[in-house]
């Protein structure tokens, strides 16, 4: 097939150079974009007089027609007969309606044409990850609802050191999903600007009316200089470091759910339908599906070193270079939806063991801090209740003891403060209930925390 520019050369591109040089394969997923814009700008140029209207309306119906035929599946993207999508689409309008095809591409470049595909494939997408993470953080907030008194232990360095709640632990991560979703919205908010109208690189010398197809296209701006317009890829950059942030978020969880459901946790157990068996081993659920999100969280990461990395060093304006952002911004998005879609079902699933969370709470002395205040709020300074709690549990664990089942004379030893009320005082329940400062994990507490994030998921929800 020869290109559309073949006019300058004598010989045809090399075969292995095509199909190296092609993009789309991958870019063709952004028909739609390719053609919602064009339709944008040819009705633009009709509009200036730039092209007839008559030209303008076959374009119109041409490409309205291209689209259910690519819609219907009757148009295949083979690198041998296309170079990217751009060129595909011009090359089928024109086979379609002939000589008005060939006045579609007037006062345009690929350059600004990919550009602001690019921008409004990202904006569709944005909208559809903000969706799923909404999804999942309604996910969240159903479970914790459900588990407000279900006590556990809290951890730092692995280490049990407080209790607190399910429903607790798992607000921290609706908290965390909010700011990704906050994160995105900035990152839409940000590559609001038309690209389009910046030509090759250098602007046109027609009379093209930007804010029109600015406004045809649902962009709040249009880009201000033509070289940022056709060179910027920073919303790519921004919308890869926002997916890398939720990819942590979701891969500490998915972290988590694969201790909870070990032997030795046996927190929650994975539903038969989210976790899988092994090939040898008779016995084996394991948590597959959280480890290829854990797994999947550095091939996001990827992708933004990706882009940085092929970024820093070209110079302006448009480089060939950049059409590697294509793969990298594709890849990070299926794979975040993919991960967002398959994650809350298995949340909701699972099966939580509260009497081994309670168990385990149980031991370690979560409750010394709890034992400490005890003396504090009789009077002791709290580096003093400190150490006079550091030796009693040494005590314990030199006579097999818990803070809760030491004999009170044990506790008069060492300091004579102690009355019988300290058992009521360290007992787990209450450790968790009077733990009520902003933001802590007693029930009534949580309950405020998740009362918020509802109330954020429903603001959401109107927005849309
Ligand atoms: N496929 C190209 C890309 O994704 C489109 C722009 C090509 N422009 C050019 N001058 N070769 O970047």
């Amino acid at each position: 097939m020869a290109k559309l520019w073949a006019g300058r050369f004598q010989k045809e591109t090399d075969r292995t150079v095509n199909d190296f040089n092609s993009s789309v394969m991958f870019d063709s997923r952004m028909y739609e974009e390719d053609i919602t814009g064009s339709m944008a700008h040819a009705a633009m140029l009709g509009k200036q007089g730039i092209i007839s209207m008559e030209d303008a309306e076959a374009i119109r119906t041409g490409l309205t027609g291209l689209l259910a035929e690519i819609r219907e599946g009757r148009i295949r993207f083979t690198p041998e007969e296309y170079e990217d999508i751009h060129m595909a689409n011009e090359q089928l309008l024109t086979e379609r309606i002939g000589d008005s095809g060939k006045r579609l591409h007037t006062a345009r470049s690929r350059n600004d044409q990919v550009a602001l595909d690019m921008r409004l494939y990202v904006r569709k997408e944005i909208g559809e990850i903000r969706r799923l993470a909404l999804a999942f953080m309604e996910e969240l907030c159903i479970l914790a609802e459900q588990h407000m008194e279900t006590v556990m232990p809290g951890y730092t360095h692995l280490q049990r050191a407080q209790p607190i709640t399910l429903a607790h632990h798992l607000m921290a991560y609706a908290n965390m999903l909010r700011r990704d979703v906050a994160r995105l919205e900035n990152c839409r908010e940000g590559l609001d600007e038309l690209p389009l109208g910046s030509g090759a690189l250098a602007g046109t010398t027609y009379p093209i009316d930007r804010e029109f197809v600015a406004e045809q296209l649902g962009f709040s701006r249009v880009m201000d200089n033509s070289l940022d317009g056709v060179s910027d890829r920073d919303y790519c950059i921004e919308l890869c470091s926002c997916l890398s942030i939720l990819m942590m978020h979701l891969s500490r969880l998915s972290e988590e759910v694969i201790l909870w459901c070990s032997w030795e946790f046996q927190f929650i157990e994975l539903d038969d339908a989210y976790s899988t068996g092994s090939s040898i081993m008779p016995q084996k659920k394991n948590p597959d599906v959280c480890e290829l999100i854990r797994g999947k969280t550095g091939r996001v990461y990827g992708d933004l070193q990706g882009l940085l990395t092929f970024m820093k060093g070209l110079p302006l304006a448009y480089n060939k270079d950049m059409q590697e952002d294509k793969e990298a911004v594709f890849d990070a998005i299926d794979t975040v939806k993919h991960c967002l879609e398959v994650f809350a079902p298995m949340l909701a699933t699972m099966t939580v063991h509260p009497e081994n969370m309670e168990r385990a709470a149980r031991k370690g002395f979560l409750n010394a801090t709890d034992c400490a205040d005890y003396l504090t709020k009789r009077g002791l300074p709290f580096r003093d209740a400190y150490k006079a709690v550091g030796s009693l549990v040494h005590v314990c664990m030199e006579q097999g003891h818990t803070l809760d089942t030491l004999p009170l004379e044990e506790y008069k030893k060492i300091c004579p403060v102690f009355e019988e009320d300290v058992y009521q005082a360290i007992d787990l329940m209450t450790c968790v209930k009077e733990r009520k400062s902003l933001g802590g994990p007693a029930p009534e507490e949580v309950k405020r925390q998740l009362a918020k994030i509802q109330n954020f998921l429903r603001e959401k929800e109107e927005m849309k």
